[in-house]
């Protein structure tokens, strides 16, 4: 990461003069608990060693300009007229944050800069969420004030629901925001309550695989299993009427009352009920280093997010299937969103290039594609790295 801080530092200096403000905000692997955010539900996700970084300094007028080093160019803008920008589409989650933090009263600088990461986009590992969480943390620290983390993430959110137009949960920009150097968060999401999880089970590793598939119709079929998921609540209150959301409905609940579901919402309600039942389990076998059952609570998850809510792809069931295959991998899934991007898996240190080799080669035999690899860490969240 250093040799990144150092770089972005030199582009500034090329750029700009002075000394800049340098910020950063993580991606994140969700380990288990996933489309259970928006239904008020539980989530276990880790802050990982990719990120997005802003070199920045103020400027006296109200233009925010920003050379991305990634896409080379810069969309200027003004803080007094927030619109979308198709043509540079990654300057929208900056300016949808700026929307917000001027909604919320607080005082903006415009300011110049570079911006710069690593997160691969549009793979499940919250590109999206890095950007708007490193947008509001340069806003921050050029504005001279400072926002609550849990309420520095929902403003991130509505950014993203009302500039983007994706129903978004809070889970992305809130580890970003606070994730914890080794651990993962246990979240959950109705109450905003969270615990850092360590993740110190020795000789295990955390590997991604990415399909390299970007996540077509992500954002209009999210906002469809979202309403789904509505809709089931609706169906069910009719026999349970105190609930307000799935996270109310227990396993047995939903096994005396699912009769009264449509089929689909039906199907949509059991991941998403059983999904919260298996974070707790796994958050209770991570606690005791029991990881054999986290992995195989990984495994369901993965079969529930495939057959139930249907969000998986060829791509992933095939990584993942490769994944499983490898001796000393106790655990696979997808990551995210779905529909494309990447998994992750729990595998034992050892076993790491086997896993590697493995899973790239069975992987190009079956879908002619490329797959990238690689272990990732649990790393603290948002922060300023200098000044
Ligand atoms: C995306 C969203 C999150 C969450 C996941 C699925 O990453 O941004 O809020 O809903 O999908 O778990």
């Amino acid at each position: 990461m250093s040799d990144r801080v150092t770089q972005i530092r030199q582009a500034f200096q090329e750029r700009f003069t002075g000394a800049p403000v340098v910020v950063r905000a993580p991606g994140r692997v969700n380990l288990i608990g996933e489309h259970t955010d928006y239904n008020d539900g539980y989530v276990l996700p880790v802050a990982i060693n990719r990120d997005v970084m802003f070199a920045v300094r103020p400027r006296a007028d109200r233009v925010v300009d920003l050379y991305s080093l990634n896409f080379r160019a810069s969309a200027p803008f003004s803080l007094d007229r927030l619109v979308p920008d198709r043509s540079q589409p990654w300057s929208n989650y900056i300016r949808g944050v700026a929307q917000q933090l001027g909604r919320e009263g607080l005082p903006l600088t415009g300011m110049e800069g570079v911006i710069e990461g690593n997160v691969p986009i549009a793979s499940g590992l919250s590109s999206s969420a890095a950007m708007e969480v490193a947008a509001l943390m340069a806003f921050q620290a050029l504005g001279g004030w400072e926002l609550d983390g849990a309420k520095a993430a929902l403003l991130c959110q509505r950014a993203e629901h009302e500039f983007m137009g994706v129903r978004v949960g809070i889970m992305d920009q809130f580890i970003s925001r606070l994730g914890k150097r080794d651990h993962a968060l246990f979240i959950d999401c109705r109450t905003m309550q969270y615990e850092a999880i360590p993740l110190n089970a020795r000789g295990y590793v955390l590997m991604i695989a990415d399909s390299r598939r970007s996540r077509e119709l992500a954002a209009s079929e999210y906002n469809v299993r979202r309403s789904q998921c509505e809709e089931a609540v609706a169906q069910l209150r009719a026999g349970l009427p105190e609930i307000e959301a799935l996270r109310d409905v227990t396993p047995q609940q939903f096994r005396q009352h699912n009769w009264r579901l449509d089929a689909l919402p039906g199907r949509r309600a059991r991941h998403v009920v059983s999904e919260d039942d298996r974070v707790l389990r796994a958050v209770a076998a991570l606690r005791g280093q029991r990881l054999a059952e986290f992995g195989a609570l990984m495994n369901e998850s993965h079969e529930s997010l495939r057959f139930d809510y249907e969000v998986s792809s060829r791509e992933l069931d095939v990584l993942v299937g490769a994944a499983r295959l490898v001796e000393g991998c106790v655990g696979a899934r997808l990551t995210g969103a779905g529909f494309g991007g990447c998994t992750v898996s729990l595998v034992r240190e050892e076993a790491a290039p086997e896993f590697e080799r493995h899973v790239t080669a069975m992987y190009r035999r079956e879908t002619g594609r490329e797959p990238i690899i690689y272990t990732c860490t649990a790393e603290a969240g948002a922060g300023v790295i200098g000044g």
